[in-house]
């Protein structure tokens, strides 16, 4: 018996690596273990024997037994393999990125406010928030702003019918309202809403009937600054807005405050920096923001006494900077939702 099933185990070991498919290896199993199987035949025989010989043929039977089906678990689970292998196609390659790995990314717009706030918050101004839609109170009249100004002018500000703000919208004066021109309306509601001192800064969404070109949009945001506090000079608006610039663009950008005009500051400047590492802009002074210092008449407007209290305020472009930080040639690249463009900034 014994060399009987030496036999079947020889020949299912060295049979078994042949067995390629699934009914191959029904039909090999089954020559051995099936009904009629070689070896179901030596397990019959067993009946056969003197009752002596009976245990000493079991162990001889089971030994032989589990050469064999661990050779034929072997044969299937190769064969199994195989199948599922012809069905996922060509073998996976692992190196190979896979095509939806892109997770999604902050807009390089959102980037930039978000690294500007974080240098005023160094700087110990918290975050004012503003509606876009407001009335032209907020926008021009309490910023100093009269009705002959030019930013009034239809030409320059999209104008919507009245009643159109919701029942429970604030709303001070005259009710003609504006998609707001400028952030510098967060300044207004600021003060109204709390007593000085006050440090904020008021990053959002302006609009202008402006025609789009490389330089302009309709549609661009801004972060407006006010700090109101006892004694604020020039000296902290230069010192502010340098330690500003200097965080964005690097400690060799040169600035300056070049005399200008805002119905709102007084005196109004326009700050240019320039920077030897903004590259072929790098000899030419640029204009990045209007700033002053508060006008008492704003301070009149809000009910703060301008003889107690004095402030800064300043505007800054968030396209601006971002095109100058990033060295980015046409503002329409940030609106055109274009993966191209904005990936480099993943
Ligand atoms: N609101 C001005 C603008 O949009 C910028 C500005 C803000 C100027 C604050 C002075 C002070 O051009």
């Amino acid at each position: 018996m014994q060399a009987q099933l030496e036999a079947i185990i020889s020949e299912t070991e060295s049979a078994a690596p042949g067995i390629q498919t699934r009914p191959e290896f029904d039909a090999f199993k089954a020559k051995i273990s099936g009904p009629n199987g070689s070896l179901t035949q030596v397990m019959k025989s067993i009946g056969k024997l003197p009752k002596e010989e009976k245990p000493a043929a079991g162990k001889l039977i089971n030994a032989a037994k589990q050469r064999i089906d661990a050779a034929l678990a072997a044969t299937l689970a190769r064969i199994e393999e195989n199948e599922l292998a012809a069905k996922l196609g060509d073998p996976i390659d692992a190196s190979l990125s896979s095509p939806d790995d892109f997770a999604g990314m902050a807009h390089p717009l959102s980037q930039v406010r978000e690294e500007i706030c974080r240098v005023f918050h160094r700087l110990g101004f918290t975050i004012a928030e503003g509606p876009e839609l407001e009335s032209e109170w907020f926008c021009f009249d309490a910023l100093n702003t009269p009705e002959s100004h030019p930013a009034r002018d239809m030409q320059d500000t999209l104008f919507l019918p009245a009643g159109t703000l919701s029942k429970d919208a604030p709303k001070k004066g005259n009710e003609a309202y504006v998609m707001r021109s400028h952030t510098s309306s967060v300044q207004i509601r600021t003060m109204l809403a709390r007593k000085p001192p006050i440090r904020i800064i008021a990053p959002g969404r302006c609009f202008r009937r402006d025609t789009v070109d490389a330089t302009h949009s309709a549609n661009f945001h801004q972060i407006e600054g006010l700090w109101v506090d006892k004694n604020v000079t020039l000296k902290d608006l230069k010192s502010v807005l340098d330690s500003f610039v200097r965080e964005i663009f690097g400690t060799s950008v040169e600035t300056r405050l070049r005399p200008s005009f805002f119905p709102f500051t007084e005196p109004s400047f326009e700050m240019d920096i320039k920077s030897p590492n903004l590259g072929r802009l790098s000899d030419r002074w640029l204009e990045i923001m209007g700033c002053g210092l508060v006008d008492p008449k704003v301070f009149e407007n809000v009910g703060i006494d301008a003889n107690e209290w004095s402030g800064l305020a300043f505007g800054v472009g968030l396209e601006r900077i971002a095109m100058l930080v990033h060295g980015i040639d046409d503002i329409r690249h940030f609106y055109a939702n274009d993966l191209r463009f904005l990936r480099q900034f993943a």
